[in-house]
């Protein structure tokens, strides 16, 4: 490969070579394809463009191929990149509600079910997985990622680029992965979409670098830079982070895309005077290809022959671009991806719409249950299903659509019909718009409901509230929800809240008055029956929130992990403590919160070795048991900290999950493989070290429902063995003999 590479390198014209830098418009996300004009192919054929994006279709895209392949001058392959960020055409819930599913397996299958898809339509290249962690629910793209934590955010970001890229990267279905956007994207001043963050190099090491760590370690073969500024410095000219740190440090050898036009948008930041200035800059930070301004291509060639640009700089890059084919395998075979019988084929086939549902059910989270009002019986006479979102099948699409349509959607109100017995009568009212301030929809929802045996009640955003660009100020329910609610909840009837949306919002009011409240996010093609499933008990909830819920804007950043302060929030008024006079000190409900129709219990904690040295594991183990009469899954979670050490620690740290299913009077027990390297921080110097002392560890299900608690020490410091890789720890689970789980009345007839 690298002999091939040279020998291009040194064939190719300084135009070829900018060309390969360039990645262009191949259409809008609404309207993919609709660019690629005759001028476009012009360029081609010139071999002054390396890549399209918002591209997609076998056909499309194999005779795009082909005019680079067969008409320029040394048919160099084009990537075709399309943001595929929860499903190809088969659209899965959006990442934060897949993320509550803890289970990384799952995360996994759909971005390869995914890359099927996208791989079949010809397209080789994604824009996902995005892994930024998120801490402010203004920030509209926070449903793009996994929340909160950092270990959580590693373990799904890792997930994906196997998913995304298979066993090996030139397979006919792998999908080339681009982890995005680096870094700190989520840490924008005020949740405002694009803008600054300040973030200390500290919090940049150990909250927002590690799921790209892991990423990175997973293989992802490219990396998208992000928009926002580090204290100043933009992240498309961030030459220590994308060089000392993505490179030397971390050894990636991948490609780095700019964010959409952010290379021009050096000027606006205001660290370059003009467009050429900022391709320079630029390109010698690291990013190796333009993602649609034009600047490489069409600005640097004069910087260049005058002597102001080394060719070594454009070289470097184009190598990294012309590696990432080879291992696509698009000079082997630059037709591999696009097949116009396999897209037919796996295109929303029902295995993928079957393992649509699967994934979405395990993304819902049961965040309140009072009097077990769930599961509702299906043979409930009157059902009143009321609420704008509830027949909306755009909404569930989520963030990214890629090819989604809402033709293939569920709805909610589709869902629970099919659910229902034949005598069930289903009688539906939007009660108000999404958004606006007309209650004339108020009466007739309200008389629905007084005729009504149980009330479904369903609210929150649409697919437009959250997403690129769609911060918002508050995070209170749009329009007139509110109002709905109250006049609906005070009729006293059975009632199930059902939330929808991209954030978490605030919502102090309803977990107050609604017996029962589910967050359903936006999960995909096969919403409606997801939530059916749950809502009527086919699907036992299992999600565990990734993201707190704050109790309004003015509580925000509030997140698990957060540091103990010198004066600890107290309930005590009278003493002076981090904490405000006008608002609870716990959020409405933490990280790691989600019920279950059955109840877990946990107990037998060891911790063993007592003491251990560098280089150990400690094991921490557990038994788990289904207290109930039903088959459930639980997410264990294990927490850590290191109450003394010479930096601060945070009050909690996710270091180990695992995701159990037991059927009812089963029990397992849990051992965690706890590498001591998992528990270190960067000290005053910045380099990454584990103190002696005592380490207390906690088990729960949830960072605020901490079951059983232990310690252990260590003997002896870890340090200097530099920034370890991503570490995570391994789970064994060993079934217990499961005591006599109640038979039901089959069960005896059996032999
Ligand atoms: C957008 C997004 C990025 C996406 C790219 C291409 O602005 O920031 O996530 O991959 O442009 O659509």
């Amino acid at each position: 490969m690298e002999h091939h590479v040279e020998e291009l390198l040194n064939e190719m014209t300084l135009d070829e070579k900018l060309g390969q830098l360039t990645q262009s418009r191949g259409g809008r996300s609404k309207d993919l394809n609709s660019l690629v004009d005759d001028e476009q192919k012009a360029l081609v054929r010139q071999g002054r463009i390396g890549s399209y994006l918002h591209v997609a279709g076998a056909e499309f895209l194999t005779e795009l191929q082909r005019l680079a392949v067969k008409e320029s001058r040394l048919g160099i392959p084009l990537l075709f990149g399309l943001d595929v960020v929860h499903g190809y055409r088969t659209i899965f819930p959006v990442p934060l509600a897949a993320a509550c599913s803890w289970d990384p397996d799952a995360v996994e299958q759909a971005a390869r079910l995914a890359a099927e898809e996208a791989t079949a339509a010809g397209v080789n290249w994604t824009f996902a997985p995005m892994v930024d962690v998120a801490r402010d629910p203004r920030w509209g793209r926070i449903v793009e990622g996994a929340g909160e934590d950092p270990y959580l955010g590693a373990v799904m970001a890792a997930a994906q680029v196997r998913g995304y890229q298979g066993e090996r990267l030139s397979d006919p279905n792998s999908l080339l992965a681009c982890p995005k956007h680096f870094v700190a994207y989520g840490a924008g001043v005020g949740g405002r979409d694009y803008d600054s963050a300040d973030v200390s190099p500290r919090t940049l090491a150990e909250v927002y670098l590690p799921p790209f760590r892991a990423a990175v370690q997973a293989g992802a073969g490219s990396l998208m830079t992000a928009f926002n500024d580090i204290a100043g410095i933009p992240m498309t000219a961030h030459q220590s982070l994308l060089q000392e740190v993505l490179r030397d440090r971390w050894g990636f050898s991948g490609l780095v895309v700019s964010d959409w036009n952010a290379i021009d948008e050096l000027r606006a930041h205001g660290v370059a005077g003009d467009r050429a200035a900022a391709g320079a800059l630029a390109l010698r930070a690291g990013v190796d290809m333009d993602m649609v301004s034009g600047i490489y291509e069409q600005d640097l060639g004069r910087l260049v022959e005058t002597g102001q640009l080394p060719t070594a700089v454009v070289d470097a890059a184009v190598r990294r671009v012309l590696r990432v084919k080879h291992w696509l395998g698009l000079f082997e075979d630059p037709f591999r991806y696009g097949n116009t019988a396999r897209e037919q084929r796996v295109i929303l086939s029902q295995s993928h719409v079957a393992f649509a549902r699967e994934i979405a059910g395990k993304s819902i989270v049961l965040l309140k249950n009072d009097g077990d009002l769930l599961p509702l019986d299906k043979n409930i006479e009157n059902l009143a299903l009321i609420g704008p979102l509830a027949d909306d099948r755009k909404a569930p699409l989520g963030s990214w659509k890629a090819l989604g349509q809402p033709d293939d959607v569920v709805s909610l109100r589709a869902g629970i019909l099919a659910a229902v017995g034949p005598n069930t009568e289903v009688q539906a009212a939007a009660g108000c718009d999404l958004d606006g301030d007309s209650t004339a929809g108020f009466a007739e929802a309200e008389r629905l409901a007084k005729a009504a045996d149980a009330v479904v009640l369903v609210l929150g955003e649409d697919d437009d509230m959250s997403g690129e660009a769609r911060s918002r100020s508050r995070l209170e329910l749009p329009g007139v929800q509110r109002q709905l609610a109250e006049r609906v909840l005070a009729l006293k009837k059975p009632t199930v809240v059902v939330l929808m949306g991209g954030r978490p919002l605030a919502i102090p009011w309803l977990a107050e008055q609604a017996p029962v409240l589910v967050e359903t996010w936006l999960l995909g093609v096969q919403m409606g029956s997801a939530v059916a499933d749950v809502l009527f008990g086919d699907v036992n909830p299992s999600g565990k929130l990734v993201t707190t819920f704050p109790v309004g804007v003015g509580q925000v950043p509030i997140f698990y992990g957060h540091r103990n302060t010198g004066r600890p929030a107290s309930t005590d008024p009278s003493k002076d403590s981090a904490r405000y006079i006008d608002a609870p000190i716990q959020p409405v409900f933490p990280f790691g919160h989600g019920l279950s129709y059955t109840t877990f219990n946990y107990a037998d904690l060891e911790v063993t070795p007592p003491e251990v040295d560098a280089g150990d594991i400690v094991q921490v183990r557990c038994t788990v048991t289904n207290r109930g009469k039903r088959a459930g899954d639980e997410v264990v979670q294990l927490y850590a900290r290191d109450p003394v050490a010479s930096v601060a620690q945070p009050v909690q740290k996710l270091v180990g999950f695992h995701r159990l299913r037991l059927q009812p009077g089963e029990a397992a027990t849990l051992t965690f493989n706890l590498p001591v390297e998992m528990l270190g921080y960067y000290d005053a110097e910045m380099s990454y070290r584990v103190e002696p002392g005592e380490f207390r560890v906690a088990i729960g299900a949830s960072s605020a429902d901490v079951r059983l608690d232990g310690s252990f020490r260590l003997r002896e410091e870890v340090r200097d063995q530099g920034e370890p890789g991503s570490v995570f720890s391994r789970v064994d689970v060993t079934k217990n003999s499961a005591e006599t789980p109640p038979l039901d009345s089959d069960a005896k007839l059996q032999p």
